[in-house]
Order: structure tokens, then sequence, then C-alpha cells
């Protein structure tokens, strides 16, 4: 993995981390940067396939985080294997290239797996590391959201609307838990490299262009957002809670995110 440059070294010896997704993309990058600053990682995924990649010392358990049974198997098996669960990684979500749709073209089933992943799994995940969480007075939640979860874009009738409610989920959480020694957080990406947006900017050919529209010129990648959820879950971070960090090269602030990328066919 390529370190973003001048990164900071972080210990997180003794920490355990659970990140969802986390055999791919940004997941991936995140359960990497852990594992390099010392944390216990345990990584839940669908696709076990890709969790054999790995590297050596991360724990993997194959899990779907839109099955409840799943989320608390998943936390049962960190606190099982590591001791505990300091982090809870929000990140597995989904965005299928045949869900860039307006909402009147929408299938129930393709909405309801949106909602059952993207913001189910998120709530069900939550909510069964809250339980660790509360009974050790401790914990940091951190959701990855997305730029288009602060903007409007052109068919994205469900991510977008998901991703706004995920960042109100991390506020929610950061308000509730707050005097128990939790924190929420969550970190909103631009476009970042990753197998969720090659294949559709491939199609769209819209890579070099939405380099383009983004202020520092290029698209993101998955380290520099596992960089800043090392930070955002550290206690350099100890008064940042039920708040955002956007990691989007400046395309929120030029509102460029809308057009004209994904574009709908002429
Ligand atoms: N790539 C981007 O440009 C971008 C931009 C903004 C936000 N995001 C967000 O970042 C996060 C990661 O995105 P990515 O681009 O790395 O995606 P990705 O598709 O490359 O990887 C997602 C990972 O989640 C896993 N996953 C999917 N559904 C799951 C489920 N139900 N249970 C468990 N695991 C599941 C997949 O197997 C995969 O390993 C997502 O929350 C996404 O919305 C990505």
């Amino acid at each position: 993995m390529t370190r973003p440059q001048g990164s900071i070294q972080y210990d997180n010896r003794g920490r355990v981390v659970l990140v969802t997704g986390g055999a791919n993309g940004i997941g991936r990058a995140i359960c990497e940067s852990w594992l390099q600053s010392g944390a216990a990682v345990v990584c839940m995924d669908i696709d076990a396939a890709a969790a054999e990649s790995l590297p050596e010392g991360i724990l993997f358990v194959r899990g779907d985080t839109a099955e409840r049974g799943d989320c608390d198997n998943a936390v049962a098996f960190a606190c099982d294997s590591c001791g505990g669960l300091d982090v809870l990684i929000n990140n597995a979500a989904i965005q299928p290239r045949d869900s860039y749709l307006p909402q009147h073209e929408y299938s129930a089933e393709l909405w309801d797996r949106l909602v059952a992943v993207n913001l189910t799994g998120y709530a069900q995940m939550a909510g069964s590391a809250l339980k660790v969480m509360v009974e050790q007075g401790s914990g940091v939640v951190c959701n990855i959201c997305s730029a288009q979860g602060h903007r409007t874009a052109r068919q994205v009738a469900a991510y977008g609307p998901i991703k706004a409610a995920n960042l109100l989920q991390a506020r929610q959480w950061g308000v509730e838990y707050a005097r128990l020694g939790i924190r929420c957080v969550s970190i909103s990406p631009g476009a970042v490299m990753t197998p969720m947006i090659r294949a559709t900017l491939a199609e769209q050919g819209g890579a070099a262009a939405l380099a383009n529209r983004t202020p520092l010129g290029r698209i993101g990648n998955p380290e520099e957002i596992a960089a800043a959820t090392l930070w955002m879950c550290s206690p350099a971070a100890s008064f940042v809670t039920a708040t955002d960090l956007l990691v989007d090269g400046g395309i929120d602030a030029l509102a460029a995110f809308a057009d004209p990328w994904p574009m709908p066919a002429e």
C-alpha cells in the first residue's frame, strides 16, 4: 500500500478495530493502515475470496451487514479473539452500477437492498458494537459516508440520501453516547479509486473529467481515507464527536459533484 506523503505514525498497539467491507477498496486500506499502526484488526466482509489476500495478521470473519445475526457474530468474534472492541468502522456499502437511476425507476428489490446494506447495516453494526462499548465505557464508531451525502448528484436517488442518513446517524450516536465515553464520527470521501467506482468511471469515460473538476486535480486513493480514520479515531481527536470530516480534494466546496457525473445516457 502507498502511504500518503508526510503521514503520521500512530500507535494503536492494544486497540481493537473492526472494519466492515475490509476485503476491498477503502476498507482494505483501512485494515492495512490500522495493522501497520499496531492495532488488532478484524475485517468483516461478504467477499471471503478477496479476504484470502489480506495481509497476515488481519483476522477475517465472513458476514453480511444486512443480517443482524452476522453483525452480532462479527462483534462477538472481535471480542472473543482480541479481548474487546475499541473502534468500529462502518464502511461496507454498495453502489451497484445498475443503481444509477432516478427515483421512479427503482425496483423494490434494488431499493430494499441499498437500504438494507447501506443504512440498516450501519445501524445494526453500531447497535452490536455500542452494547460492548457502553459496558466498557469507551469506544469510537466511525461511519464512512460520502460527498454524495452532502450534495445532490444525478441518479443517486438511493445512495445519496442514505449517505446523508449515515452522516446523521453519527451525529445522533455522538450526542447520545457522549457522556458514556464513546465518540461517534463520520468521514466523507470524495471520489476514490476503488472497485466500487472503477467500472462506472470507465463506462462513463469520466475519470479525467472528475479529476479535473476536483480542486486538487485528481481522484483520491484509499490510503488517504484510511489516514483520516487513524486521526478521527485516535486520542488526538478526543474532543471531536458527532461531526463529519470531508476528505474529498475540495469537491464539496466547489459543489461540483453533481455536474455532469455520472451522466444519464443521452
Ligand atoms: N470509492 C469512492 O469513490 C467512494 C466515495 C465516497 C464514499 N465511498 C464509501 O466508501 C466505502 C467503501 O467504498 P469502496 O469504494 O471501497 O467500495 P468497494 O465496493 O470497493 O468495497 C466495498 C467492500 O464492502 C463489501 N461489502 C459489500 N456489501 C457488504 C455487506 N452487506 N456486508 C459486508 N461487506 C459488504 C464488499 O465485498 C467490498 O469488500 C463505502 O461506504 C462507500 O459508500 C466510496
